[in-house]
């Protein structure tokens, strides 16, 4: 019996350079349960997405990388979840209620409407006019303003002073919080608050799959700090943040950092740089494009400051040693969960042949893949489905496990490959005599027998080492 992994195969073929495309993507979301478009049954509704099984396992892998990244590994940042209504007085302070607005123009021949400072015309729908003589080019409204936010009305009387917003960022509950973080968390600057949440914008122009929704979560942590450290303080954040999505998988050549250019910076910010990546074309001919997932921005005291004037509470760090006050400046890395996901699947997309058959496969991040290993019996008699059911029982204790054993072994495979699992456990005759199983390894092919006894903390160690996109080999 084999006490430590063996290699017992490797079968490798050369990778194609580039197969990911956003329709393929699309497809493999929708053919293997990770997106849906919403409301599908009645015919969809724009740029609404349903999360399925493995979409919701992926994102919530996602966000536990953001919590880990953001508390586990450090001790000067604490969490939030703030309410997505909060007063409506928060949105008039932010400065969202005047100026949260993108230019929107309406083309009077296809009665589409676009972002003014968007604007592409070869989206124009250019339904040919009835009207005798007329023109079929765009013929385009002057921009007027729109404001992102959705509204609605708080009890049942539709009444002055009823209305509310959903929130269009997290960030505004973390300033709204800030004086309670002073007082119980013994926190002081330089300190961070993060929270992940639903955030809500009609978007004009939504698109490009999940990529730019109308509901979308974010990702998002303040970090208070004196006045005179935050521009070292924000070099820090860039590079914190660049860092985690390498670490995850990203090939460094697909993400770069982004200054804005100062008439691009939102009102609050006096600096921001976005972390971007070159998303695939929605076919293999279309050239890809550098897309932002995620703005670190100086905030300044803009929004403590702001929140003060109209709550006419005092918002700064009084230091009781020294007695120096001052209101903090703010860091704030904010990223998209769903635009973050959507990066990662892109990223690991990749399309081999194994002994001479297309493979679809997802080299995701081990620590991100929805399923972490999938225990298969070769055949469905002589004992192998209890023997591996009995695996799948103490797998599934530790970690995300799948129990599959309908079908050929290769098609089960396959099944795995395309949602990403890391592991494939087969259990065969020879486990049945020695109590050892066959590891299977999705990206290197490379087969190992392990011991029964050794395969939990085996695939622990597995999961835990280090990991290199194979793409970059
Ligand atoms: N608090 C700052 C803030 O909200 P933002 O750049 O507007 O900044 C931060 O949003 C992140 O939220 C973006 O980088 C993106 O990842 C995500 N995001 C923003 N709008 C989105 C949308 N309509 N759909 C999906 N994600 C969006």
């Amino acid at each position: 019996m084999s006490a430590s992994p063996r290699a017992v195969a490797t079968i490798t073929t050369p990778m194609p350079s580039e197969p990911a495309t956003m329709d393929k993507i699309v497809s493999l979301c929708k053919r293997r349960g990770f997106v849906f478009q919403s409301s599908e049954i009645y015919g969809g509704i724009s740029s609404s997405y349903d999360y399925g099984h493995y979409g919701v396992l992926l994102k919530n892998n996602v966000k536990a990388q953001w919590w880990r990244a953001m508390l586990q590994e450090r001790d000067d940042v604490v969490a939030l979840d703030s309410a997505i209504i909060q007063h409506p007085q928060t949105w008039v302070a932010s400065g969202h209620l005047a100026g949260f607005t993108d230019p929107l123009v309406d083309c009077r021949t296809c009665k589409l409407r676009f972002r003014a400072d968007h604007l592409d015309v070869s989206a124009c729908g250019r339904k040919p006019s009835k009207r005798p003589g007329a023109s079929d080019e765009c013929d385009l409204t002057e921009a007027r303003d729109f404001n992102l936010m959705f509204e609605t009305t708080i009890g049942p009387v539709k009444e002055e002073g009823a209305t509310v917003y959903l929130r269009p960022e997290t960030a505004q509950g973390i300033f709204l919080n800030f004086r309670n973080y002073l007082q119980f968390s013994r926190k002081r600057p330089p300190f961070g608050i993060a929270q992940i949440g639903k955030s809500f914008r009609n978007e004009i122009t939504p698109g490009n799959f999940i990529f730019r929704t109308r509901e979308f979560e974010q990702m998002e942590m303040e970090f208070f700090v004196a006045p005179g450290e935050a521009q070292r303080w924000f070099e820090h954040w860039l590079t914190e943040r660049e860092a985690w999505y390498t670490r995850l998988g990203i090939r460094p050549d697909h993400l770069r950092l982004r200054a804005h250019d100062p008439d691009e910076l939102s009102h609050y910010s006096s600096a921001t740089s976005d972390v971007e990546y070159l998303f695939p074309s929605a076919d293999s001919v279309g050239a890809g494009r550098w897309l932002e997932l995620e703005g670190i921005a100086n905030r300044g005291d803009f929004d403590l400051t702001q929140h003060a004037g109209h709550s006419g509470q005092k918002l700064e760090y009084v230091d009781t040693a020294s007695g120096d006050r001052y209101v903090p400046h703010v860091i704030e890395p904010a990223a998209g969960a769903d635009r973050a996901m959507l990066a990662f699947l892109v990223d690991a997309y990749d399309e081999d042949e194994i002994g001479g058959e297309a493979r679809t496969v997802l080299r995701l991040h081990p620590q991100l893949a929805p399923v972490k290993a999938a225990v298969l019996p070769l055949v469905r008699k002589d004992g192998q489905p209890e023997l591996a059911r009995r695996v799948y029982a103490e797998l599934r204790e530790r970690m995300q496990t799948e129990y599959d054993e309908g079908g050929a072994i290769g098609r089960r495979y396959r099944r795995q490959d395309e949602i990403g699992t890391p592991y494939a456990i087969t259990i065969d005759h020879q486990s049945l005599q020695d109590d050892t199983v066959t590891l299977r390894d999705r990206d290197s092919l490379e087969q190992a027998r392990v011991a029964i006894g050794e395969l939990g903390d085996e695939l622990q160690r597995r999961l835990r080492a280090p990991w290199r996109s194979p793409k970059l080999a």
